[in-house]
């Protein structure tokens, strides 16, 4: 007899087989999982990269909970359908507000352009919905210190999609220095180069340019790139106290796709800023969209006394290290080929040796978040550490009109 209800282990009984003759009596329980209904708004870039995570990750790590792929969202309902077919969700709604007032929805997925991250977290955390949102967390501090607020208020589960914490080689990273491996640590260096926007005829704004609407993007590189090496300086290396900035905008002006105006570009282009860490050491990151040559460049560097560590996303499955233990002629940097069986999550995907990609960085966020759920211990990064990364960026661009040094505001604990 099977009983029980989702999330309760259920007596099946006992079992019993022949092998080789000799007989066994197996007892065995499993656990009835706990489904989490989600339901996806958006179903661009990043609604293809959490659809694909949500897919696999049961596959390959095994948990207590089970996600069904319950309801797409998008204006388009033909395109919605289409999406929906393609990757398996049971329904489709036409508007968010519609998708968050359903009963068989558990969690709310948002992977829309940034102006909309705000409006759709706090409602959902009002409807008592568990929420993953993109990054940035919101246009500006102020809407995201909002979105705190309501899920604070409202107890919810929430985590902000900063992937590249979970590839890992990054994540091994951050294990040698919470290990205290480098020891005092000196500088921190990062850059995130595009150059997909040089041409000075491509347009702004509308489904294809949001990105260059500084109504729907809230920033240029700042908030877009930047925010991902903030976030993931921040993870490594801990809270940044003041920046010192520049930013550029290099097309002043372009098209704007909505209005077929010639409209006032009020993106940043470029932004280059030094800062001040908390534990003493010296920041420089960089980004741009005009690095003729560069699609996706973002690589970091970590010098501390004993230690340095780069990582570049060209080659995300590797971790250079230099330990300055090593002594002999053959001492040097060496590239650790993150594959093996106890390297952080690779042991649960292929044998040793064979690498993972970009999309196994949201896979593993998933994992984080149902281990999350699990262990009682939540998921990270969350909304407040959105609004950390949040506060850097707006202390950036502060930084950057005023042409002064700037304090960046601490989340409170
Ligand atoms: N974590 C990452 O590495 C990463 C990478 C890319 C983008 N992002 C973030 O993800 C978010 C989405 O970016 P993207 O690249 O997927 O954009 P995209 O343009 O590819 O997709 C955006 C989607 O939002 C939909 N949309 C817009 N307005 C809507 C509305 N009112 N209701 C329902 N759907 C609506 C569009 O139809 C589209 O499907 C942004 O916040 C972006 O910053 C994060």
């Amino acid at each position: 007899m099977v009983r029980g209800c989702p999330g309760q282990f259920l007596e099946l009984g006992v079992a019993r087989w022949k092998s080789g003759g000799i007989a066994f009596a197996h007892t065995y329980q499993f656990m009835a999982k706990k489904q989490i209904r989600i339901g996806l708004i958006g179903y661009g870039f990043m609604g293809r990269a959490h659809s694909n995570a949500f897919a696999q990750v049961g596959h390959f790590f095994p948990s207590q909970h089970e996600l069904v792929l319950q309801a797409v969202c998008a204006r388009d309902a033909a395109k919605a359908q289409e999406f929906a077919d393609r990757w398996g969700y049971k329904s489709i709604e036409t508007d968010w507000k519609t998708l968050i007032a359903r009963d068989d929805i558990d969690l709310v997925d948002i992977a829309v352009p940034n102006n909309l991250h705000a409006e759709i977290a706090i409602a959902a955390a009002k409807a008592g919905k568990m929420i993953l949102c993109e990054k940035p967390l919101a246009l500006n501090p102020a809407e995201a210190e909002k979105m705190v607020k309501a899920i604070a208020k409202a107890g919810v589960p929430n985590m902000v999609w900063y992937n590249y914490r979970r590839c890992p080689a990054v994540v091994l990273a951050k294990q040698l220095i919470d290990a205290g491996k480098l020891g005092k640590v000196f500088h921190y260096r990062a850059n995130f180069l595009q150059d997909w926007t040089i041409n000075p005829d491509l347009p702004q704004g509308g489904a294809a340019l949001w990105r260059l609407d500084v109504k729907a993007a809230g920033s240029g590189v700042t908030g877009d790139l930047l925010a991902h090496c903030i976030d993931t300086a921040l993870w490594l290396n801990g809270g940044i106290k003041d920046v010192s900035a520049m930013t550029e905008t290099f097309i002043k002006e372009r098209k704007h796709t909505l209005t077929g105006k010639v409209e006032k570009v009020g993106i940043d282009d470029a932004c280059a800023f030094l800062c001040h860490f908390n534990n003493g050491s010296l920041g420089l990151f960089e980004s741009t969209r005009y690095a003729r040559g560069h699609k996706a460049l973002y690589t970091f560097e970590v010098n501390g006394e004993n230690m340095s560590l780069k990582w570049d996303l060209h080659d995300l499955h590797r971790l250079q290290i230099f330990d300055y233990k090593d002594v002999g002629a053959e001492r040097g940097w060496k590239s650790v080929h993150v594959s093996d069986g106890d390297h952080p999550y690779t042991g649960k995907w292929w044998v040793p040796g064979l690498q993972l990609g970009y999309e196994h960085s949201f896979i593993h966020q998933v994992v984080e978040f149902i281990s999350g759920l699990e262990s009682g211990t939540p998921a990270k990064p969350d909304f407040k550490d959105g609004l950390a990364t949040d506060y850097v960026v707006d202390a950036v661009l502060a930084s950057a009109k005023s042409k002064k040094w700037t304090k960046v505001k601490q989340v409170k604990p």
